[in-house]
């Protein structure tokens, strides 16, 4: 494809055009204006681009820009629930909408409902209507992608189900269909240990993975409730598959802007300068939520605040934000450093859960001119439930690059909108000069990676107001993915599902790494249990919180920045 950008240079540096013959390029026309040289390159697909500088888009690409994948069958287990419907279809026929699916690959989907396979497919498009991220669906592209899937009736805790199933798989005709599969768990945390179980008793499943067939299982969270059954599901299904075939989701890893946290970190000269505790006064991680709990009641009793958020989303941006930069960018070196992160985390007494601690759950409260019923009065919630649904705390991390750095994070339901972004907030200039003309009326400098939505970075700092007066206020620049880059966003299952077909596991959560995870939500738990919920815990339903978060902060001379959201 013809690409054509224009790069227009000042006369004086003419001579760039010398350096411009390094690189591969197919045509470069030139022209002049009065004082203006302008080039226009074709490189391919690879596009040099400025609008007035003498600026390059370089662009790097990593690897193959196609994702190596080989043949295989991927078997949903829970293929009649929410997310298969919701989620992981959608995903897969976007996948396959941009030929990144290997070429056989059949979808099978397990479940104990009675269905054949066009009135699961039927239903599938019913859903896809409904939560595919592009508008409409192509129906004709669909007619073919259907044709991939199938499904197959059966109880999980069945062992003949197994393997019927795998008499089923043997039906392909290709032998990679048949040995190349990838076990998606889209079912209750209770019964992944049963299944992994059953799928290695019925020869579907081996440790031993021999010649050029593989065999992965995909572990949706919550991956067990504290770190000892996190330990025991790890023992247990590593007795069945190796380390290297288990593939635990956290979403967010899945999330473009996730993703760029290490990009932007360790490609860039000038911020990672900065990222130390020379320069780093704190950090803020809010992932607020405007939806209460709805009918997720049941589940949310058993989870909480901390466990269905914290252990996990949180967590997992903030070893990404605060890591060392790994020795390599293969998935064990990227894992290792995140794990020592977690490692790092200061370990908290009963009294730091106290005092660093902070939980909340939503009473009745307007939003949006509609009023919200209280956490104790939704669905398959006990009337006098204790559990959190917010929690903020502060952490610190005892290594060279952070001591003394307070990481705050936050989440909650209910919450004036739904947003997650890392507020970098930098130390305050010497009070001399201009802050001390200002009186503590100057903002100190402050990046914020907006994850969702307005996925963008925004850099903050001090400027002049034009005018004779001198007066000083502070100004942003501004990077926006869809300025940059266009709406196009995939979501987050969708990379996901195509690094586990690929196997690759560096956006997924390493056996250590979740447990190390959990002694951090554990200790907090602990010191809360049989401890009822005081009336200062409550908060209003669409309010940021209950006060004593914003104590948490105050105490330090800190205060919460709430994400703001343009239109
Ligand atoms: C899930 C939690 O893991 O993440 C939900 O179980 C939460 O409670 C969701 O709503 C948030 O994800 P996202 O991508 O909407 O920020």
């Amino acid at each position: 494809m013809l690409c054509e950008r224009y790069l227009s240079i000042d006369l004086s540096l003419f001579q760039v055009m010398i350096s411009l013959e390094s690189y591969e390029l197919e045509n470069i026309f030139i022209w002049c204006s009065s004082d203006l040289v302008f080039i226009s390159i074709d490189r391919g697909n690879n596009m040099i681009d400025s609008t007035d500088s003498l600026d390059e888009l370089l662009t790097c690409r990593l690897g193959a820009g196609k994702r190596d994948v080989q043949p295989c069958t991927i078997v949903i287990f829970g293929a009649s629930g929410d997310l298969t419907s919701r989620k992981l279809i959608p995903a897969l026929y976007h996948l396959y909408k941009e030929k990144q699916l290997p070429q056989p690959f059949r979808i099978l989907g397990f479940a104990r409902r009675d269905k054949s396979d066009d009135s699961w497919r039927a239903e599938l498009l019913e859903g896809l209507k409904k939560y595919s991220r592009s508008k409409s669906v192509d129906l004709a592209l669909w007619t073919q992608f259907a044709e991939t899937i199938f499904y197959h009736r059966g109880d999980l805790s069945d062992l003949e189900a197994y393997k019927s199933l795998k008499i089923s798989l043997d039906q392909a005709e290709d032998d990679r269909l048949k040995k190349n599969l990838l076990f998606y768990l889209a079912i209750s945390p209770s019964q992944f240990s049963e299944a992994v179980q059953h799928l290695s008793e019925a020869r579907l499943l081996s440790k031993e993975e021999t010649g050029d067939h593989w065999q992965r299982i995909v572990v949706e969270k919550p991956f067990g409730h504290d770190g000892p059954s996190a330990h025991e599901l790890n023992e247990s299904l590593t007795h069945h598959a190796h380390e290297r075939q288990i593939y635990r989701i956290d979403h967010y890893l899945g999330k473009e802007t996730v993703q760029n946290i290490m990009v932007f970190r360790f490609s860039n000269f000038i911020f990672e300068e900065l990222w130390t505790r020379q320069s780093i006064d704190h950090i803020q991680i809010t992932v607020s939520e405007k939806l209460g709990v709805g009918s997720r009641g049941g589940y949310y009793e058993e989870a909480g605040a901390l466990r269905d958020m914290v252990q996990n989303h949180l967590l997992q941006v903030m070893s990404l934000i605060a890591m060392e930069p790994p020795v390599s960018l293969n998935d064990e070196s990227i894992r290792d450093e995140k794990v020592k992160l977690l490692q790092s985390i200061r370990p908290m007494t009963e009294e730091d859960v106290a005092s660093r601690v902070v939980r909340g759950q939503y009473f009745a409260g307007m939003m949006d001119g509609e009023m919200r019923p209280a956490y104790r009065q939704e669905q398959k919630v006990s009337p006098t439930s204790n559990v959190e649904t917010y929690s903020a705390m502060k952490l610190f991390v005892d290594n060279w690059r952070w001591s003394g750095v307070p990481f705050y994070l936050r989440t909650g339901k209910n919450l004036p909108l739904s947003a997650s972004e890392v507020r970098v907030q930098f130390r305050p200039v010497p009070n001399v000069l201009f802050a001390a003309q200002c009186q503590h009326n100057l903002d100190s400098n402050a990046l914020t990676l907006r994850l969702q939505p307005n996925e963008g970075i925004n850099l903050r700092f001090n400027g002049k107001v034009p005018g004779n007066s001198s007066e000083l206020r502070p100004v942003s620049m501004q990077f926006s993915y869809d300025t940059e880059f266009g709406a196009y966003t995939p979501e987050a299952y969708e990379r996901l599902l195509l690094e586990a077909v690929a196997g690759d596991a560096t956006l997924f959560i390493r056996r250590d790494e979740v447990e190390a995870a959990w002694k951090v939500v554990d200790t907090i738990r602990k010191a809360w249990e049989g401890k009822p919920l005081s009336n200062r815990e409550f908060y209003s339903a669409g309010t940021w919180g209950p006060e004593a978060a914003d104590e948490l902060l105050g105490r330090s001379g800190h205060r919460w920045r709430n994400p703001v959201i343009h239109s």
